[in-house]
């Protein structure tokens, strides 16, 4: 793999990220909306760095079965558990890339009747898109590259790595091999 964004510059953009939107959010108490499961470090992160009393809740959404391309469908696999009209809601996502999963999100999230629904993500891939995306926050806007690391993953693998790295072939086949050697093919 090749490391791209290491831990010093993700958690420097993270700060900047908290403070822009904590500016944003003065007097506020906003709920924290983490996309399950990418998300879960960016959210930690910003959690703590973020000046301003906040909520957080989780839903999971499946755009990508297992592999590296966006299956067109959007399934709903856990919703929030609380009520979030009235709310000033941030919409937390680990990364954009056709733009489908948000365009479900805002869509299903502003049926709720929130005071406000914003988005921040940490990074955004430079693709052509059908759709036009609507984000606030963007961490990082980086090429079009499969990548894996920081709440990222491959087929539920390299999550718990503390960096983003772009993912190489050796990567994948390291991990294809293992799965099938599982019998999860
Ligand atoms: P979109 O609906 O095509 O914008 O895809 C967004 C979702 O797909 C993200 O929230 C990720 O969960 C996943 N995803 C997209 N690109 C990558 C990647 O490069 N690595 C890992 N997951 C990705
Ligand atoms: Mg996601």
């Amino acid at each position: 793999m090749r490391v791209l964004l290491t831990e010093e510059q993700i958690h420097q953009r993270v700060r900047g990220l908290a403070r822009e939107i904590g500016r944003d959010f003065l007097g506020k108490t906003p709920v924290l909306i983490g996309i399950l499961k990418g998300s879960i470090y960016f959210l930690a992160d910003l959690m703590r760095e973020l000046d301003v009393d906040h909520e957080v809740d989780f839903i999971s959404i499946s755009s990508y079965a297992s592999g590296i391309s966006s299956s067109g469908t959007v399934r709903m696999l856990k919703d929030l558990d609380h009520d979030i009209t009235g709310r000033d809601v941030l919409v937390v996502e680990d990364i954009i890339d056709s733009g489908l999963s948000l365009s479900y999100l805002r869509k299903n999230l502003l049926s709720r009747n929130p005071r406000s629904l914003a988005v921040v993500t940490l990074l955004a891939k430079e693709v052509p898109r059908e759709r036009q995306i609507y984000v606030d926050y963007c961490g990082f806007e980086i090429d079009d590259h499969f990548v894996i690391g920081y709440g990222l993953d491959y087929a539920e693998h390299f999550r718990e790595l503390p960096y983003v790295a772009v993912m190489e072939e050796e990567d994948r086949r390291r991990v294809d091999d293992r799965r099938l050697a599982l019998g999860r093919p």
